[in-house]
């Protein structure tokens, strides 16, 4: 086969790059074979699931990362309560979806047996969440800041399924240097790159925890329930 059957990936546009993780099967999942590149364009990025999936899953997997039910002490780090809304483009709650999310402890280290991090495990945290939204699409956690590792900017990652749409994306924070992080500088719209990144509330929660806001929009998702 010719060298030209196989540009580098620098020389693939991000288009091109993501169309082809999309032939790759990274869309897998509900509805996956319906999506057009169309809706990729649109409302809250896809993004990738990256190597650390937990494969190892905690002990809980409540709302509160901080704690692990039976396990003794808090997490290590800064603690920050997450909420927002599942959304269709339309601005309709979407209810009962399902947000798995994981991320990477104070230190930068995956709670993942292929995280070649020399940071330390931290064993009070929970590492991963599943949720799901209320009757008005709404979610909300509590964890700790993660920390930044290699030449990533601090994410949460989330694996969203909605009625008919599943969105694999990452959560960006506010004032980071996001854009020297290659995924999120690779993100298509600027729009897009703005729904990636959560706003810090105004006003923290209770004890001073800071609070970050972020809604997920399910492009391609139906404005109706049931539609
Ligand atoms: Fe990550």
């Amino acid at each position: 086969m010719k060298s030209a059957d196989h540009p580098k990936p620098d020389a693939l546009s991000r288009r091109t790059m993501l169309f082809g993780a999309v032939s790759a099967g990274v869309l897998a999942g509900p509805g996956a074979a319906q999506l057009s590149t169309d809706v990729l364009l649109r409302g809250t990025p896809q993004l990738t699931t990256g190597p650390f999936y937990p494969v190892l899953r905690p002990l809980d997997e409540d709302s509160d990362l901080t704690i692990i039910r039976g396990g003794q002490g808090v997490a290590k780090g800064r603690i920050i309560d997450v909420a927002g809304r599942v959304l269709a483009e339309a601005g309709r709650p979407v209810a009962r979806a399902k947000l798995d999310l994981w991320q990477a402890n104070a230190f930068g280290r995956y709670h993942h047996p292929a995280d070649p991090a020399q940071a330390p495990l931290d064993p009070a945290f929970q590492g991963a969440a599943v949720l799901t939204t209320d009757s008005d699409g709404r979610f909300r956690f509590r964890t700790i800041l993660p920390a930044p590792y290699g030449n990533r900017a601090r994410h949460i990652h989330f694996d969203v399924t909605g009625q008919r749409r599943r969105l694999v994306t990452q959560m960006f924070f506010p004032g980071e240097r996001n854009e020297d992080d290659r995924l999120f500088h690779n993100i298509f719209t600027q729009a897009q790159k703005q729904a990636a990144v959560a706003r810090l509330a105004p006003a923290p929660t209770g004890k001073g925890t800071p609070l970050y806001l972020w809604d997920v929009v399910l492009a391609g998702e139906p404005d109706k329930p049931g539609a």
